[in-house]
């Protein structure tokens, strides 16, 4: 299996991201870190702490990042509800390991071999891009970053920006300039994964064990977007997830990203070049069209078995 670093700030879609990570035989998950994000860093850690009990793994979670680099926390996100995960109740889960994210992400790293560790990241990018910021060289043990990030139109945070980027701009240019590979999947994607009543009504219906239950009910209690009509809303960090375990149902492209890290209302903005006006060299793989029906039938078997 692929190991893992999984960074997270959970939040509702991230823990349907964690549950599919850690039943995916393909994904070996070693550290699970945490910043502020979706709720605060010590609601996210306690989150991220039941979700690995639940999915019953031993894998260390370890507290980082609880505002941006630049700049103070961006707030909290109603859609996930006070708690971050829409008032599902977990038991407590294990201890948080003691030590700080990017010391913890460096360590897995430095023990790698060259090219071997994938990094996912599903929060704002803080913690990443510290890891990688003091001992650039020990980027050489990252296969792949791929994150839940931006958008290519508007935003779902500002009107320019999508959540992750406008919580930590500096972050996520960090990562794009780290000569790695990196995989975007962005609102466009994420909107593909659309959550609706019948889809998680076919969930519940597969049957499964605790983690397929927990996953239905937190879909259940998210509010449907008014991006969507009300049809539903999109399962975000999912896609990221997916993408390490199911490729095939992906299409995607090389494209140039800028992130707009000025003070104004564009602040966040991921610019993404995707027909080669700007003539400059590509900085990421976006993903651009998900097979919904194949991502959905993903989680029926994984979280169900
Ligand atoms: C991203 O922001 C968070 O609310 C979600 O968990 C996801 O990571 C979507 O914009
Ligand atoms: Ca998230």
């Amino acid at each position: 299996p692929r190991p893992v670093v999984l960074d997270c700030d959970p939040g509702t879609d991230d823990a349907i991201a964690f549950l599919l990570a850690l039943a995916s035989p393909e994904l070996d998950v070693r550290l699970v870190t945490v910043a502020g994000g979706n709720v605060r860093l010590e609601r996210a850690l306690a989150n991220a702490r039941a979700l690995v009990g639940l999915g019953g793994r031993v894998v260390p979670v370890v507290a980082g990042a609880a505002r941006p680099l630049l700049g103070a926390f961006a707030a909290e996100r109603a859609v996930h509800g006070d708690d971050g995960l829409a008032g599902l109740t977990l038991p407590e889960g294990p201890p948080a390991t003691p030590g700080i994210a990017a010391d913890a992400i460096r360590t897995v790293l430095r023990a790698a071999q060259p090219g071997s560790i994938t990094l996912m990241g599903i929060a704002p990018a803080t913690n990443l891009a510290l890891a990688l910021a003091t001992e650039p060289a020990l980027a050489q043990g990252v296969a792949e970053i791929v994150l839940m990030s931006g958008a290519w139109a508007e935003g779902n945070w500002t009107p320019a920006a999508e959540f992750n980027a406008f919580a930590d701009p500096e972050a996520l240019a960090m990562l794009l300039a780290s000569g790695r590979p990196v995989t975007l999947a962005t609102l466009e994607l994420t909107a593909q994964a659309l959550c609706t009543p019948a889809r998680i009504a076919a969930l519940r219906a597969s049957g499964g064990g605790a983690p397929l239950r927990a996953a239905c009910d937190i879909m259940a209690a998210v509010p449907p977007s008014r991006r969507f009509g009300g049809a539903g809303h999109a399962l975000h960090d999912p896609c990221a997830v997916a993408w390490l375990v199911a490729p095939h149902l992906f299409t995607t492209r090389e494209v140039h990203v800028a992130v707009d890290l000025g003070p104004g209302p564009s602040r966040g903005r991921t610019v993404i070049d995707r027909w080669g006006r700007l003539r400059q060299p590509t900085n990421a793989r976006l993903l651009e069209t998900l097979d919904a029906d194949g991502f959905f039938a993903l989680l029926r078997k994984t979280l169900g078995s």
